[in-house]
This record gives C-alpha cells, structure tokens and sequence, in this order.
C-alpha cells in the first residue's frame, strides 16, 4: 500500500470521443459508488451510469491503469460552475488528489469566466471545503446520519 501511495497520479479531463474515456467515466461512477457517496445517495450509479453527457465534464485521477478518483462538474444558466460529486479511493486518501482536482476545477472555472464555483456538501466534509477555500452560504437541515446539509462557494 505504501508502494501504491507513492506511485505516480495523472490527471485527465475526459472527451467523449474517445471510447475509452467512457470506460474511464464508468470506472470513476463505481469507485464513487464504493465511498461515502454511494452510502448517501443509493441511486447514484444508476444515476449517473445513463448520463454520459457528463463524460466531457469529467476529470478523473489515473494511477497506472486504475482510476483512483474523479471529480463531475455541473453547470448553473448563471455561468457558475458546480461540483456535483467528488471521490478518491480510500487507500490514496490524504495524498492531495482531491486537492489537485479542486485545483483543476477551478482552472476550467477561471478559464471560463464563472463568477463563483458551488458545491452542495454535508458537515462531516465541509473542512476539506474550506481548505480549499469555500465558504459557507445556506445551512439546509440535518442527514439522516446526523450530519448538517451545506452549501458551499468560492467566489472567482
Ligand atoms: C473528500 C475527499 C475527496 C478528499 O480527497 P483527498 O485526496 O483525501 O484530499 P487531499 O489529500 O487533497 O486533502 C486536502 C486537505 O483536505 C483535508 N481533508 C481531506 N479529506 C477531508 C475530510 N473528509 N474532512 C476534512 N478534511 C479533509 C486534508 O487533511 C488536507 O488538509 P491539509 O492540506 O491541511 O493537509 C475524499 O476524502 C473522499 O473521496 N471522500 C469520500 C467521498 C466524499 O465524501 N466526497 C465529497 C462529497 S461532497
């Protein structure tokens, strides 16, 4: 495992005209179904599985051939930028990937002149968040597993 810690992480940002970038996208959704996403949200992978109009708003974490993490951006009419689902693998947690995907993110943000990047989150997550610079602007209520709801932004 620490072997695997240290192995080198590409990152790349999904096409859907390359067939194999949405086996990449089908790699990520089960691997976000594997974490606490899939617990919180059951219908997750069959959501997601039909909806390969998110392949091109999709970057995923690649450590030799195995996906191990991704982040789904969304879109608001506004012109801001959602992240609807982040995951790393959780024998790669702590190492910066999810860090370097948020970066990512607002790479493509900047360069598309959204004004501010929004993230709907739970309060057990939420530090992750700020470290990255997020605030918080609604508290909507509590989980069912006891956490508060959240919704999170970074003005660009
Ligand atoms: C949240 C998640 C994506 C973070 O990925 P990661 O690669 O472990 O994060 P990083 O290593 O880049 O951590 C960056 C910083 O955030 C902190 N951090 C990471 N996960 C955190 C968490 N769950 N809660 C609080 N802080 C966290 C790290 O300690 C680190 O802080 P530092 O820079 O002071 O050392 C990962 O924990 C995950 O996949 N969780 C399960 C899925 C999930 O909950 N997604 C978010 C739903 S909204």
């Amino acid at each position: 495992m620490a072997k695997a810690r240290k192995k080198k992480v590409k990152f790349i940002q999904l096409n859907e005209k390359d067939e194999g970038h949405k086996q990449n996208y089908w790699d990520l959704i089960q691997l976000l179904e594997s974490t606490l996403l899939g617990q919180r949200y059951p219908n997750l992978l069959s959501d997601l599985y039909s909806e390969l109009h998110n392949v091109p708003r999709t970057l995923v974490a690649i450590q030799g051939e195995a996906i191990v993490g991704g982040v789904i951006r969304g879109e608001c009419f506004s012109g801001n930028v959602t992240v609807r689902y982040i995951g790393v693998s959780p024998e790669l947690h702590g190492i910066g990937i999810g860090r370097t995907l948020m970066q990512k993110v607002e790479e493509f943000a900047q360069r598309t002149k959204a004004p501010c990047i929004k993230v709907e989150t739970t309060s057990d997550i939420s530090n992750f968040f700020s470290k990255m610079g997020y605030d918080i602007t609604k508290r909507a209520g509590d989980s069912p597993d006891g956490y508060e709801y959240l919704m999170m932004e970074k003005p660009l």
